[in-house]
């Protein structure tokens, strides 16, 4: 049997077929021709002894071996971009890339938190991206960021997460609700309300379920959104009670938009954790923001 022995243009040519899902895109991407695409790959499939694509219709699909391969392309291309940025770094260039991907619902204070850090270290380019909590796991696994803001990431991934900083749940009303100004509500008085709640994939909808299961209250989830901004304007609009980060809600609380409802067994603490794969080499960039989030005065040491 042959080695897998393949050119980094093949690979190269390889990944951007498979990301922007077909030949032709893919050409038109790298200002290549059509067949010169097919060329690399038809060699890349040589070397790998197997077909890399099946052909269903006009789609074209992942075969197994292409997975494993796009997989170690993918790794293989983030590796090379830390080592660009490592040997920048010994080279004295101050500039460099920072790829953070943060939790929707954290994404209020991380946004003020990399302008922060962005006055300090003007040259660095930081590409943010703001997603849920099932998508930031699945980054991890394909190692595209050097480093996810996210709640307590599961056990049993090769992870290192540090808590650094509170993240309060708490439950939120429109500002003329009957409750607002009610104090100590017993929380199974839940159960006979509606819930405007986030959806299956995002961190504080699970955290939320998981702590109403414990305390035995089934509450009614009538609608389910996608961004804690639709959850406020739906919550506003009087369509159910919230429960969201108390991070999201800064000013719809100073406006008194909404209300935050002294309910039993509420606020429900979480932590923000900051998240890299256990064996990864931060670039300089990665660990100057690393040092800059867990020495910052909002540094807390706690578990979820
Ligand atoms: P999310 O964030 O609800 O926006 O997914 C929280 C988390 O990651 O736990």
């Amino acid at each position: 049997m042959g080695r897998l022995n393949p050119t980094l243009r093949q690979l190269r040519v390889f990944v951007s077929v498979v990301e922007s899902q077909g030949f032709t895109r893919a050409a038109e991407a790298l200002h290549l021709s059509q067949p010169a695409v097919s060329i690399q790959v038809k060699q890349l499939e040589a070397t790998a002894g197997m077909p890399l694509f099946d052909q269903i219709g006009k789609k074209i699909f992942l075969t197994e071996a292409g997975e494993v391969l796009y997989d170690c392309a993918r790794n293989l291309f983030a590796e090379l971009e830390d080592a660009e940025e490592r040997i920048n770094a010994l080279k004295g260039v101050k500039a460099g890339r920072l790829r953070i991907a943060v939790a929707t619902t954290a994404g209020y204070f991380a946004t003020r938190m990399l302008a922060e850090f962005a006055r300090l270290y003007p040259e660095i380019v930081i590409r943010l991206d703001v997603t849920n909590r099932a998508s930031l796991l699945a980054q991890l696994d394909a190692n595209s960021q050097d480093m996810v803001i996210m709640g307590e990431p599961p056990p049993g991934r090769d992870l290192l997460a540090t808590a650094f900083m509170e993240n309060p749940l708490v439950v939120v009303a429109a500002a003329d609700h009957p409750w607002a100004g009610r104090k100590r509500i017993p929380l199974s008085e839940l159960q006979a309300q509606r819930f405007v709640v986030r959806e299956p994939g995002s961190g504080t909808r699970a955290a939320v379920q998981r702590f109403l299961d414990a305390e035995g209250v089934g509450v009614q989830f009538a609608m389910e959104m996608s961004s804690n901004e639709a959850i406020k304007q739906a919550v506003q609009a009087g369509l159910g009670l919230g429960i969201c980060s108390l991070h999201t809600l800064e000013l719809e609380l100073e406006t008194r938009r909404l209300v935050v409802l002294d309910v039993h067994g509420f606020p429900v603490m979480r932590y923000w954790y900051l998240v890299q794969r256990a064996g990864k080499r931060l670039s300089p960039v990665g660990a100057l923001f690393r040092d800059f989030v867990l020495n910052s005065e909002r540094r807390v040491d706690a578990g979820d």
